[in-house]
């Protein structure tokens, strides 16, 4: 039998049954006769208190326990669940002994420092440098529980749909996204200055996967509807709130749906999903609201309801120019048709001109990848981006390009060599289909759900430029 969580303790009835309490030390109160413990197991943000009468005496090595222990320290804590008198909490333990399973010094002593976690609000930066205690701050726990709930609810929306869960590899020789950002995965020996890849472990030169969206693609063209939800890595250089090297990625492929499938999926998904964890998560959402983004619960509320608004690439550009022109110190970047959208621009879609989530298509195809399905006007692609408030860019995605000759010739024309590719391309060989897909990356939806301002904050242990400790 496990040890019970205080989560179920807290909402069980108090019938003078005896519990034991597992957990770490939040705060302790000692006044005199009375001793209380604030416990918490990060099951649930409340903590269990913990009441000692020493009115009733207690064996010695409880008394000595009661004295020593301080924040942090881990306990068992045996008593009796009873009604509470005090304020907010239904039942408290009148506890009857202590043991100090480990303790947390609240001093500096030689090589252990004193416990960094005590009782006050610590800034989210300084958090981030002791990453592996932050999960037992409220923040952290509950970002944790939500972002593992999440993760539950997505894999539910597509089992429920008949989308088959496919492990695409981690390590790969192409690139899908054809922007070169890749880490490479080697066994050389890194003094070689013209290595010959030939004798590398695999034979051949192969990195970090960027997205398992090709190796996905194989397989909704034979098992019709898949999806990946695994980790990827970027070796982008972007220093910012909403980019990670390592990062977790969700990539439904589906066989024969065309873009306009894909945007009633992606929009169908995210509603479900936002509306699940709402109602899955519902305390700590609340947290959310209170301590982290005001406003956020009624705002994704809205959103869970709300259509989200359709425009091609070119109309965004013509609305943001018009804007542009009238505000001239709006924007930093200049909006311009050719260019990629900036965060500044997608913002203002999202914010000012939909109020709420804009799902922009058939971008130039010059600033999307390799794969996307051309247009008969010879200039843009049938991409999708999905852009939400306060955060841009959520989703990215596309109709495939199916047509063999165009594929080739897209590929020649943005330098990868196509002989790496024959794999791919015998999708389009043999009994080629319309198939369309997205990519949603987990980080930025739980950044999105949470209204944590960092997505460094949202995954356990953030991999970014200059950041792999721990
Ligand atoms: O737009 P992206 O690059 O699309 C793909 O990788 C496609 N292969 C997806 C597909 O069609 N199957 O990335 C998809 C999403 C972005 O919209 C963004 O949410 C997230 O992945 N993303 C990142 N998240 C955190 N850090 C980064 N460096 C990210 N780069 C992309
Ligand atoms: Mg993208």
């Amino acid at each position: 039998m496990l040890p019970n969580l205080i989560k179920h303790i807290l909402s069980s009835e108090a019938q003078s049954r005896e519990v034991e309490v597992y957990g770490w030390v939040r705060t302790k109160r000692d006044m005199k006769n009375l001793v209380f413990l604030e416990v918490n197991d990060g099951s649930c943000f409340t903590s269990i208190q913990c009441a000692f009468d020493r009115s009733f005496g207690f064996d010695a090595k409880t008394e000595a326990a009661l004295c020593s222990v301080t924040t942090g320290a881990s306990v068992k804590i045996s008593g009796k669940l009873v009604p509470s008198p005090a304020a907010g909490q239904k039942v408290e333990v009148a506890a009857f002994s202590l043991t100090v399973l480990g303790e947390a010094p609240a001093e500096t002593a030689g090589d252990i420092k004193a416990y960094p976690l005590q009782k006050k609000r610590h800034s989210l930066e300084y958090l981030r440098e002791i990453a592996h205690l932050r999960p037992r701050t409220n923040t952290f726990s509950a970002v944790a529980r939500l972002r593992s709930r999440a993760a539950f609810i997505i894999h539910r929306y597509f089992q429920e749909r008949d989308f088959h869960y496919l492990h695409t590899p981690v390590i790969t020789s192409g690139d899908c996204e054809g922007a070169g950002a890749m880490f490479q995965v080697t066994t050389l020996e890194p003094s070689a200055s013209a290595p010959d890849y030939s004798n590398d472990f695999f034979g051949r030169k192969t990195f970090l996967t960027v997205s398992g969206q090709l190796e996905a693609e194989t397989y909704a063209t034979a098992i019709s509807r898949v999806y990946t939800f695994g980790p990827t890595f970027r070796a982008e250089n972007s220093n910012t709130a909403r980019h990670l090297a390592e990062f977790w990625m969700v990539e439904p492929e589906v066989a024969f749906a065309e873009l306009k499938d894909d945007m009633a999926l992606a929009e169908d998904f995210l509603k479900y999903t936002i509306k699940a964890v709402l109602s899955e998560c519902a305390d700590e959402i609340a947290f959310f609201n209170t301590h982290i983004e005001k406003g956020i619960l009624e705002n994704l509320h809205h959103v869970a309801e709300a259509r989200f608004t359709h425009i091609t690439y070119t109309d965004a550009v013509k609305e943001l120019e018009r804007t542009a022109a009238k505000n001239k110190s709006l924007f930093e970047f200049e909006p311009r048709w050719g260019c990629d959208l900036q965060s500044e621009h997608e913002k203002y879609l999202t914010e000012k001109i939909a109020e709420g989530p804009v799902i922009v298509t058939d971008y130039p195809k010059e600033i999307k990848a390799f794969y996307m399905k051309q247009n008969d006007d010879g200039k843009t692609v049938r991409a999708m981006d999905v852009l939400v408030p306060r955060l841009g860019e959520i989703i990215g995605g596309s109709q495939r390009e199916d047509n063999l000759e165009k594929l080739i010739l897209r590929m020649k024309e943005t330098g990868l060599r196509h002989d790496d590719y024959n794999w791919y391309l015998d999708l389009r060989r043999y009994g080629t289909v319309v198939h369309s897909g997205f990519g949603l990356g987990f980080e930025r939806f739980i950044q999105y759900i949470t209204g944590m301002a960092n997505i460094r904050d949202v995954i356990p242990y953030p991999r970014a430029a200059g950041q792999a400790y721990f």
